[in-house]
């Protein structure tokens, strides 16, 4: 007999316990966080800014660290390549996690390369038996050499492969089960992908492994008439904020960080937005209870 959580009637949370609400780490913030306490719980570094040994990121790192506690986010696993996991890429993984002792590390399920070539960009897999395969076995692979569950991030996209024969929500909650890992929830790119490809974003969150879901991610967009890009060069659009407030009742406290890329504004800013979500996940919290 399986084990309940008293608190939503699922499965018991496999998750590490929320840290509250946190900001990615980006370069014009590093004085901001050096100089006074900010109100921002933790913050996630994009791991692959860090992984060259020496010189002033890590200095910056090891500073910033000391005062705030870290998650790890990677965007070059490409945990779906039919090659498996970079042997040499995991090794700067250990070491770097060895330094930050992060709170969990992350990457996107997606493909990003093939035959040692890096395209940065997440690409999306096809929703397949076969993939899914390919998947799971490499999460495993992974999860053996950091010896930690990892945390998968689904990703927006804008094509369909015409071989997927499952939904991309029935893709990922399979992923997570076979291959007993973690999700970092990304709401942007859900309500991004499900107004381009025409799926309903509220179906696919009452679809996900509630107790497997470690972060949510929120970001902002490019809305292109027919279709949009996940440009993380805004604020969060009301729509995102609508969905954020769905899965904060379905999934209760899970951390949250907002994503932003391009067009950075000042700290403070960042923080308003930041001190919205937390009144969106209270306000939602409170009417779950
Ligand atoms: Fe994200």
């Amino acid at each position: 007999m399986s084990m309940r959580n008293p608190a939503y009637g699922g499965p018991v949370r496999l998750t590490q316990p929320s840290p509250g609400f946190g900001l990615g780490l980006r370069t014009t913030h590093y004085a901001d966080f050096l100089a006074a306490p900010q109100r921002v719980d933790w913050l996630e570094i994009i791991s692959d800014n860090y992984l060259v040994p020496g010189g002033k990121p890590l200095r910056m790192l090891d500073a910033i660290r000391e005062r705030y506690p870290m998650a790890m986010h990677g965007v070059a696993l490409s945990i779906g390549s039919v090659a498996g996991p970079d042997r040499a890429y995991l090794k700067q993984l250990r070491q770097l996690i060895e330094r930050v002792q992060p709170l969990w590390v992350s990457d996107h399920l997606c493909w990003t390369g093939v035959h040692g070539r890096q395209l940065h960009d997440l690409m999306p897999l096809p929703y397949t038996d076969e993939a899914l395969d390919v998947v799971v076995r490499n999460v495993q692979q992974v999860q053996d050499a950091l010896g930690r569950r990892l945390v998968l991030e689904n990703v927006s996209s804008y094509v369909n492969f015409k071989q997927s024969h499952m939904s991309e929500w029935d893709f990922v909650a399979a992923v997570c089960e076979q291959a007993d890992c973690l999700l970092l929830l990304d709401v942007n790119n859900i309500y991004v992908s499900s107004v381009n490809h025409g799926f309903d974003a509220l179906a696919y969150l009452n679809s996900m492994p509630a107790h497997r879901v470690q972060q949510i991610h929120l970001a902002g967009h490019s809305h292109n008439g027919d279709h949009i890009i996940d440009t993380h060069d805004h604020p969060v659009s009301e729509p995102v904020w609508s969905l954020y407030e769905h899965a904060c009742r379905r999934f209760g406290h899970v951390a949250t960080m907002i994503e932003r890329d391009d067009h950075i504004p000042p700290l403070s800013d960042l923080i308003n937005e930041l001190n919205h979500a937390r009144d969106v996940a209270v306000g939602a919290w409170r009417e779950a209870a």
